[in-house]
């Protein structure tokens, strides 16, 4: 039976802290401090991205050459797709090239999951939709453990389209169930009042429409994209800013510890001021990209090793 990662939802404390303990361990190989490993030599590893990526395919890629796999990419722009092949049609003749995993981003919630029923080979959900991120739920949930010396009893906000996002849902499912609390921050249109409760842990999830009410007892604080290519109309990058943007000011009003994180890419000046993403005491942006890498190599050893 393939072992693929559909979703962070329903992986227990000990599976996530499985997989964060190996993604530290993979850490100086990551980082090219240590030397490649081959463990998982002689492994090929689809990459299938319809939608654009920089971190997510690029670390992918990354980690299967620090495991020793090989990649294959292929997005959806250039792809067969464009002469009506389906999501399903292609994956199934990616399969057929032999591949032992494929790693997939697609704008339709479930299609990972969808895929995982008709491939024989592990399936790792590289983003869906408006469903999971669960890779990047990992690699955030690591580089709080690492910033903070754990995640059980944490106050983390995670701030701006909560609705919309897959990458909050990820992080709320793993931050909960390892112990932390989580404030879900937006406007109420971006934050229905419902959304808390599809955490397993719902009492340990509260939903605020008030961002400066909430600065004063946080330890990490993470900002979501702000969608500009979903937005219309003009001011909404200044209106946004005013209310939820992470302003210099803001972060003056945050505990000395208090770390923040963006998965990325970050509209700057929108979601996040220039001085607070640059600020090497607070920021964990870049941080997050590099353990992204160890955070994929512990999912593909999950999903293809030995
Ligand atoms: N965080 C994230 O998923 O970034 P990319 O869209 O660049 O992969």
């Amino acid at each position: 039976m393939p072992r693929h990662l559909l979703q962070l939802e329903g992986l227990s404390a000990a599976e996530l802290t499985e997989l964060l303990d190996r993604a530290e361990s993979f850490l100086p190989v990551a980082q090219g401090q240590a030397a490649p490993l081959s463990v998982l030599d002689g492994k090929l590893v689809a990459n299938l991205f319809f939608e654009d990526s920089t971190r997510t395919r690029l670390s992918f890629e990354a980690a299967a050459a620090r495991l020793g796999a090989r990649s294959l990419v292929l997005q959806g722009s250039g792809s067969s797709t464009s002469k009506g092949e389906t999501f399903l049609d292609t994956a199934l003749n990616v399969e057929a090239l032999g591949v032992d995993a494929i790693v997939v981003r697609s704008a339709l919630s479930g299609g990972p999951e969808l895929l995982s029923r008709h491939v024989r080979c592990a399936v790792i959900n590289a983003g869906d939709g408006r469903h999971e991120h669960p890779t990047q739920g990992l690699l955030d949930c690591l580089t709080i453990r690492r910033a903070l010396g754990g995640i059980a009893g944490a106050n983390v906000a995670i701030v701006g389209d909560i609705s919309n996002s897959r990458v909050a849902r990820s992080a709320l499912h793993a931050l909960t169930t390892l112990g932390a609390s989580v404030r879900l921050i937006g406007p109420p249109t971006l934050l229905p009042r419902s959304f808390g409760s599809i955490a397993k842990h719902a009492d340990r999830v509260s939903i605020s429409h008030d961002l400066d009410a909430n600065l004063a007892d946080l330890d990490a604080i993470m900002m979501l994209r702000v969608q500009l290519e979903r937005a219309s109309g003009a001011g909404i990058a200044s209106d946004y800013r005013l209310h939820f943007g992470l302003t210099r000011d803001r972060a003056a009003r945050l505990p000395a510890r208090c770390i923040v994180l963006h998965p990325g890419p970050v509209n700057r000046g929108v979601e996040v001021d220039d001085d607070v993403a640059d600020d090497s005491r607070r920021s964990q942006i870049l941080a997050q990209v590099t353990h992204g890498v160890a955070a994929r190599m512990a999912v593909l050893c999950r999903c293809i090793g030995s």
